[in-house]
């Protein structure tokens, strides 16, 4: 995370120190850099110039309409997986044009709207959906442009939660049947079949399980191609990993060095649909140390974040590295970071050796640029944190701080319960 760094015993993001940032906002709050948001959607586009391409970045990760503003500045779009993302997208500025919309799930309400945007492509998971995207399109009078996603059935040796490609995944239509929906999907008068998408699982550290998943589907797109199926668009997923702990996964330019033979050859448009990799290692979140703790058999150190603001450790035992903000010399003590939620499994770190840490002192937690903010919620009636884009020396406010009328929004004691005997 190079663009968190200390500097005087600070650590700054950029040219901010983050104490600055939460002195002015309080905490707890995440902190994005401009910077490292830019190199890495660069080092996409400079890894792929090879071929025509699009870099969808996954909104999931991170959805703030600034962080996709800045994408779209990099002519970035978008890969979008519900109408809250097509219109968070679309708020954005992005290019309906760069916009994919993904998901098992989607509704005609959610699939009408992306129609009448006017999105890039629709990648379908099941017949049932192409059907229903087939009468969504009949309706309004236009063609929806279609991929499906194929199920290579390779193993992404990740996390079991984010593998996606395997035969057990509620994701994907088998590789096996891939032919015969293809067939069913160019019968129907509304849909236009443009392309193809396979997505494999998320945080991969390895190339191999990316070549071998797209080998499958390149043998897939002669087989189309051989029935007379236009496929221009190949969508290759997104997944590559980051470094949270000692994690090594390849750069896109390992990953592209691997796989542009075969994306050459197809001579298809190769959209890309990276969402961790692109803000994971670009966001911090701060958070203020309450209490600490002295326990039977533990240290605690109790902080003013918790599992609705980061639920990966406590929902995937993820590894995030946490930082004082103030680089001292204690000796090191190993603790539990724990939030204020009434629930055990609230925890952002667990047996970690950190630098002795006093109430009131500020801790970094590293790497939540990406589903981060995005996995928060409201559990505890915890307002979310406010979130802030660093640029060089200044910072601005992109999300504010929730409020407690924010907690209320939309809620109406009815008038029954005021009235006596109720
Ligand atoms: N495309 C599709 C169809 C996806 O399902 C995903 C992620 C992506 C792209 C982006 O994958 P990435 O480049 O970020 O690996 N909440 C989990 C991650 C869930 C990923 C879901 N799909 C976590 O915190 O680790």
């Amino acid at each position: 995370m190079q663009d968190f760094q200390y500097q005087n015993g600070q650590l700054f993001c950029e040219g901010v120190a983050l104490s600055d940032i939460a002195q002015q906002v309080g905490t707890p709050f995440f902190a994005y850099s401009h910077r490292a948001l830019t190199r890495q959607i660069r080092a996409y586009k400079e890894a792929f110039s090879e071929v025509p391409h699009l870099i969808a970045f996954a909104v999931k990760a991170n959805a703030n309409i600034a962080v996709l503003k800045l994408f779209g500045n990099e002519s970035g779009g978008a890969d979008i997986v519900s109408g809250g993302e097509l219109y968070r997208a679309l708020a954005a500025g992005i290019d309906p044009q760069k916009l994919v919309f993904a998901g098992v799930g989607k509704t005609k309400e959610e699939m009408t709207a992306a129609l009448q945007a006017g999105i890039l492509m629709f990648n379908i998971e099941s017949s049932q959906e192409l059907i229903a995207l087939d009468e969504a399109a009949k309706t309004l009078g236009v063609q929806a442009p279609v991929a499906l996603r194929v199920n290579p059935n390779v193993n992404p040796e990740t996390h079991p939660y984010i593998s996606t490609g395997l035969k057990k995944s509620k994701f994907g239509i088998d590789i096996e049947k891939a032919v015969s929906e293809y067939q069913l999907a160019a019968r129907l008068s509304h849909i236009e079949v443009v392309g193809i998408h396979s997505h494999i699982g998320s945080q991969l550290t390895q190339v191999k399980p990316f070549v071998d998943a797209l080998q499958l589907i390149s043998d897939m797109i002669d087989r189309l191609r051989a029935q007379n199926l236009d496929i221009r668009h190949w969508d290759i997923g997104g997944g590559l990993g980051i470094t949270y702990d000692s994690e090594n996964p390849p750069l896109p330019k390992e990953m592209a060095d691997a796989i542009l033979p075969l994306l050459k050859k197809s001579g298809c448009n190769i959209i890309l649909e990276p969402g961790r990799s692109l803000a994971g290692n670009a966001g911090v979140l701060v958070t203020r140390v309450i209490y600490t703790k002295e326990g039977e058999a533990k240290s605690f150190v109790v902080v003013d974040a918790g599992m609705n603001d980061l639920i990966r450790p406590s929902l995937y035992q993820a590894y995030h590295a946490i930082r004082p903000i103030v680089e001292h010399s204690r000796p090191e003590k190993v603790v539990d970071v724990v939030g204020p939620i009434c629930e055990s499994g609230d925890f952002l770190a667990q047996e970690r050796a950190l630098p002795e840490m006093k109430s009131g002192e500020l801790l970094a937690v590293m790497s939540a640029g990406a589903y981060a903010f995005t996995m928060s919620s409201n559990y505890n009636a915890r307002p979310r944190p406010a979130e802030i884009l660093v640029h060089d020396t200044s910072f601005d406010i992109i999300r504010a701080r929730e409020t407690m009328d924010d907690l209320l929004r939309g809620e109406r004691i009815p008038e029954i319960l005021n009235t006596p005997g109720h």
